[in-house]
């Protein structure tokens, strides 16, 4: 079979990743968690995974009701590295709720035209009206983190994007619509234990792409843009929820309680959220 890019994830677990890296997926099986700093040493039970995760559909369903019949919008922004579970927990948020009303929003690069507009004027076009749920599979972050490690955007722009991004967001807070920050946190080892199941993967494969492969050699840089990105936007009115993803069933379980206990939707049943893991969600600590 041939290979997206070659192979060339293959290759950098073969030949350049870091010794350790190599080893904990060498010496993995199917369902261990492989980050050391990660709490639990096992994937959660898939049982207890879909029950939860039924449970809290069905408050995701309450709640688009609820937005639906109020008028209220809501704006979701998922950040983290290349195969850290955007799409994945996104499908599972959207995975029981009307498609209308509960859009998802991946933009590609920008176009020249774009790219000679202010910055955030291509993501208000997708900000929501009444009523509905836009999913930002990556977003206005982009040039904290990618575009800055990829050299897509100046210096100069970048820091004018950290002039703005604070009141640009205290904006859409102070007009009313709901705005929760999600950032997934995946280690290095599990990352590229994804990437190399992509890549061998038919069905993933359109999940890889050059930025992917070419990002295998900046885990550093990619830290230091994420981390540094991650402190300057954490306010008390758009505060960042860091999720660790290493483990993708309690990241999505975390990552929809976050959601629902932000928000005052009726009919809410507290119980059926559950406590949130601390031990998988928390405030902005950059962790590898
Ligand atoms: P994804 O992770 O969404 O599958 P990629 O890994 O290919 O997509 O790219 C990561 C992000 O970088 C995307 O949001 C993409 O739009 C952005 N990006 C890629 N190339 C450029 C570019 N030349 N300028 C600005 N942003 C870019
Ligand atoms: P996805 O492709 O994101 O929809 O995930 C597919 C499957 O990956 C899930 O159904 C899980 O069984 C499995 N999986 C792989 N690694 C993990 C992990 N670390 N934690 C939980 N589930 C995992
Ligand atoms: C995912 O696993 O869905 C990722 O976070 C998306 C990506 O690979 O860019």
């Amino acid at each position: 079979m041939q290979l997206p890019f070659d192979g060339a994830i293959s290759r950098f677990y073969q030949e350049t990743a870091p010794d350790d890296i190599r080893q904990a997926i060498k010496d993995s099986s199917k369902g261990d968690i492989l980050n050391p700093l990660y709490h639990y040493r096992e994937r959660m039970d898939r049982k207890e995974y879909e029950d939860h995760l039924y449970a809290l559909q069905i408050e995701m369903v309450k709640l688009q009701n609820w937005a639906k019949a109020s008028g209220t919008r809501i704006a979701i922004v998922f950040e983290g590295r290349d195969a850290a579970g955007k799409g994945g927990t996104i499908k599972r948020f959207r995975e029981n709720l009307n498609p209308r009303g509960a859009r998802v929003i991946a933009l590609s690069k920008p176009t020249d035209r774009e790219r000679s507009q202010w910055y955030f004027q291509r993501y208000i076009d997708h900000l929501p009206a009444g009523g509905e749920i836009v999913f930002f599979d990556r977003s206005w972050y982009n040039r904290g983190v990618v575009e800055h490690v990829f050299d897509f955007c100046t210096d100069e722009q970048r820091e004018q994007f950290f002039q703005q991004v604070c009141p640009f967001e205290s904006m859409l807070v102070s007009e009313g619509i709901h705005l929760i920050k999600i950032w997934l946190n995946v280690g290095r080892a599990e990352q590229l234990r994804r990437f190399l199941a992509r890549e061998s993967d038919p069905l993933k494969q359109w999940k890889l792409s050059s930025i992917d492969v070419k990002g295998l050699a900046k885990w550093d840089e990619y830290t230091a843009a994420i981390s540094e990105t991650i402190k300057r936007s954490h306010t008390d009115d758009a505060p960042w929820t860091i999720i660790r993803s290493d483990g993708k069933r309690r990241a999505r379980l975390a990552a929809i309680q976050s959601v629902l206990s932000r928000i005052p939707y009726e009919k809410k049943n507290e119980k059926a959220i559950g406590d949130i893991d601390a031990h998988v969600a928390g405030g902005p600590v950059i962790w590898d």
